[in-house]
């Protein structure tokens, strides 16, 4: 143990398993966390002073989205330097500050690595443009010459957000040029990762916050990272959707080298002591994919999307599960169990819609009504299934107060890239990254200084949303979170037991029922009927009311000792 890693490993022991085996981590999406200088804009000295309620809370680690110099054409996934932290959100100090804060409460820092690509403004593509084609500095990117006397684009591979996923250059002379690849905005430039050059600065950007103590990294758009030699066309249309869970063979996504990229991550990760983790973001063609990522020598973990977007529907959430344990069972990898995220329609909102599944990266207002009390008491009943499930699970911030998404924002402060690329018809993820409400009755509600304009609007209505109104009420969200990760803590059969799903509830399809072991039970029922509760045991915490009966769209723990 170095004395950069976190004082206490909580309900995991360190010696007996990795603590990424069954870790709760928290999604900080920085800029719209706390705001300590009063800017309008998330920063890490609000986080610092906020890690006190997330060690309360009860979670194991904070994953922080990009914290680098960024322009934010893409909320800072387009970084334009990989060492430093962005000046709107401190410096270098803050962040030594923030991993030594954090290791003293027991909490790990997981850091995002946006390795597809760099942002438009990084010095690599600055320099790329200055070049000439041909030149060393062009071949850390794809420049490619256009098709049609460099009239058009050089394959025909789709951008994430909508159109084409090349964009032409103006040479130094003036004249109209060769073309660049971005699988994301065009102010995000794809790097080639068969160049050298860009492997091993990498290497030198991991071994840069390992060694400043952060505990693990998030692979961004893992599976866009290599791409099929001599880029041949994908057979996409140029307005077809980017469905990568449904791609075979794409020579764009879950190319083969991706894996090369990521074993040698993982050695240069173990020779780290703490365990330090790395974890993918990996929308794949289903389960048997997705587990490739997690072989031994690859990721520790990888996010399960398949569960993310399922509908709330008890066959489909029960075949999910089966599928993720039994297609990373032979790799000896843990599932990770994940709701919502920065990408993500609030599960409050979507599970309150007539369709609850949702398509990666489908965010935002669908024009379909949403019944918002419906949608909590689903997601408070989703919480307990997610929470009892055997593997990590991830919650994004806000999902412990049961924050809907919020669709009205004015189209004026939209500012995901989908919104203008889809020609203003996509309005993108910025529902789900209004800054959080933490005290008071009016905006900014705590999250930043008053009388100052959060980045984002937030409603007014949030005032009943708040830190400080859900602490004082049992009954809501952030209390049920707080009890579950707080029992979750205490019982080792929510880390190491299996799941055994409890048959003789077969007849009702829509409950959902397992077994962590002989002790522990979980029902969940996702039926429009309350079901009448035989002898499960013990109740130890429950979704909805506690009347003998499992109401409909809730979830109940149990005790059978
Ligand atoms: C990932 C991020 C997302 C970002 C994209 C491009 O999907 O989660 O926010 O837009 O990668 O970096």
């Amino acid at each position: 143990m170095t004395s950069s890693e976190p004082a206490s490993t909580g309900a995991v022991d360190g010696a007996r398993a990795p603590w990424w085996r069954s870790a709760v981590i928290y999604e900080v999406y920085l800029r719209s966390f706390a705001d300590k200088d009063g800017d309008g804009t998330g920063d890490l000295r609000g986080l610092r002073s906020r890690l006190p309620y997330l060690a309360e809370l009860g979670v194991d680690a904070v994953w922080i989205t990009p914290w680098y110099p960024s322009p934010l054409a893409d909320g800072g996934y387009d970084v334009s330097d990989y060492r430093d932290i962005d000046p709107r959100y401190g410096t270098l100090a803050d962040a030594d500050a923030l991993i030594t804060d954090a290791h003293a409460l027991g909490l790990r820092i997981v850091i995002d690595l946006v390795a597809n690509h760099t942002s438009a403004e990084h010095p690599w593509f600055t320099a790329a443009l200055a070049a000439r084609p041909g030149s060393p500095e062009r071949e850390r990117y794809f420049f490619r010459d256009g098709r049609g006397g460099g009239e058009s684009p050089p394959n025909d591979w789709i951008s994430a957000f909508g159109g084409r996923a090349w964009t032409r250059v103006t040479e130094s002379d003036g004249g109209p040029g060769q073309w660049y690849l971005h699988t994301f905005a065009p102010e995000q430039p794809d790097l080639d990762w068969e160049n050298p050059e860009v492997q091993d600065d990498f290497d030198e950007v991991l071994r840069f916050w390992f060694d400043r103590g952060v505990d693990g990294v998030r692979i961004d758009a893992a599976p866009a990272m290599a791409k099929k030699a001599g880029l041949p066309d994908a057979g996409h249309a140029p307005d077809a959707l980017f469905e990568s869970a449904r791609w075979v063979d794409s020579p764009h996504w879950d190319v083969e080298g991706v894996h090369e990229i990521l074993r040698r991550w993982r050695r240069l990760a173990d020779g780290y002591d703490g365990h330090r983790l790395i974890v993918t973001e990996s929308v794949v063609n289903g389960p048997e994919r997705l587990a490739r990522y997690v072989r031994p020598d690859e990721a520790h973990t990888t996010f399960n999307f398949d569960y993310l977007h399922a509908p709330w529907h008890g066959p489909t959430l029960r075949s999910v599960i089966d599928a993720t344990l039994t297609s990373l069972a032979p790799h000896g990898a843990p599932a990770t169990w994940v709701l919502s995220s920065h990408d993500e329609t609030r599960p409050v909102t979507r599970f309150g819609r007539a369709e609850t599944g949702t398509a990666l990266m489908g965010t935002g207002s669908t024009g379909e009504r949403s019944d918002l009390a419906l949608g909590l008491r689903r997601a408070r009943a989703a919480l307990l299934l997610t929470l009892a499930l055997p593997g990590g699970a991830y919650l994004y911030q806000g999902e412990e107060l049961g924050l809907p998404e919020v669709e009205d924002l004015p189209e004026d402060v939209l500012q995901d890239p989908s919104w203008e690329r889809s020609g203003r018809t996509v309005r993108g993820r910025d529902g789900c990254r209004v800054p959080l409400p933490w005290s008071g009755a009016h905006p900014p509600f705590g999250f930043t200084a008053d009388g100052v304009a959060p980045w984002l609007p937030q409603p007014a209505g949030w005032a009943a949303l708040t830190v400080e109104t859900q602490r004082a009420d049992e009954g809501s969200m952030l209390s049920l979170c707080r009890a579950a990760l707080r029992l979750r803590r205490l019982r080792s059969d929510l880390h190491d037991a299996p799941l055994t799903w409890v048959e003789d509830l077969r007849g009702r399809p829509e409950v959902l029922a397992f077994d962590r072991g002989t002790a522990f039970r979980c029902l969940v029922n996702l039926s429009p009927e309350p079901v009448a509760l035989e002898d499960h045991g013990r109740v130890l915490l429950a979704s909805g009311p506690d009347d003998g009966s499992l109401a409909a769209d809730s979830a109940v723990w149990f005790d059978r000792t």
